[in-house]
């Protein structure tokens, strides 16, 4: 089993929208693969009509070790993809990991029931720098970061490194690439036309900003399905092409 996470300590940079488009395009490509809304506020749920929270199972009761994760898994929400929707519960998420001093609640054993069945677990994260973020940063084998050509952007990529290296953490897995990509802007253009932006392990991928990709929210369902025929859903297909050659 191997897993991957969506990260950036800014919000709004196309990390869930990724998430949703990776963990859809390796289910097709026939990789068993989970798909962890681990935002409380989670959005993947509007991208994935079928993965709505279901009442009366509270995720709670799977942060205290007293039900099963499997229990909280939507099976086949295409086929080959199962969801863990987001739940609000899920902000306690940190004080239970602070609290669990053996790590018994850790991620990493939480998803260990699941590993016969799922090779491939796609983690889309809050924008916060926490216990869980370090989490995250620890048990996945990559972290893509998705990039906005500003230098708002290029500064939270900064301090994820800094927080990164201040944890010990291993910076070989981060994966930055652009994300949100306005070819109208100078900037946007100037940083990804660089042949050297100074961006180290910087992927050869854009994601450029398209109103389809907004449509995704409104219409419940990934890109590929939605539009498949659109430079946005191309850009994407060729984000996983990338991944997959990173992970096997
Ligand atoms: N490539 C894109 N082009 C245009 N709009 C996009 C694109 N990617 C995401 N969006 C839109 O931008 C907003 C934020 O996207 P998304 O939820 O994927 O970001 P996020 O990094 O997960 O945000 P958060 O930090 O709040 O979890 C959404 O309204 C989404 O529809
Ligand atoms: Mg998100």
């Amino acid at each position: 089993m191997r897993i991957i996470a969506f990260y950036s300590p800014k919000g709004g940079v196309g990390k869930t929208a990724a998430a949703v488009n990776i963990a859809y395009l390796a289910s097709r490509d026939q990789v068993a693969t989970l798909l962890w809304d681990l935002d409380p506020q989670g959005a993947a749920g509007f991208y994935l009509a079928g993965a709505q929270p279901v009442k009366g199972r509270k995720l709670s009761r799977l942060l205290e070790g007293k039900a099963p994760i499997a229990r909280f898994v939507h099976d086949d929400v295409y086929p080959g993809l199962d969801v863990i929707p987001s739940h609000p519960s899920f902000r306690n998420f940190d004080i239970r990991l602070n609290q669990d001093e053996e790590g018994s609640h850790s991620l990493k054993k939480l998803l260990a029931p699941l590993s016969e069945e799922t090779s491939l677990v796609v983690l889309d994260c809050p924008p916060t720098l926490s216990r869980l973020t370090e989490q995250v940063l620890e048990l996945a084998d990559r972290v893509y970061v998705p990039l906005v050509p500003t230098w708002l952007s290029l500064n939270s990529w900064k301090q994820l490194q800094a927080f990164v290296k201040s944890q010990k953490l291993p910076a070989k897995k981060l994966r930055p690439y652009f994300s949100l990509v306005d070819r109208r802007k100078k900037l946007h253009r100037e940083l990804t036309e660089s042949s050297d932006p100074g961006i180290e392990r910087l992927l050869d991928v854009a994601i450029p900003y398209a109103s389809v990709v907004e449509q995704m929210g409104e219409q419940g369902q990934p890109l590929e399905v939605l539009a498949p025929n659109t430079p946005a859903a191309e850009s994407f297909r060729r984000l996983w092409q990338r991944i997959r050659e990173d992970l096997w």
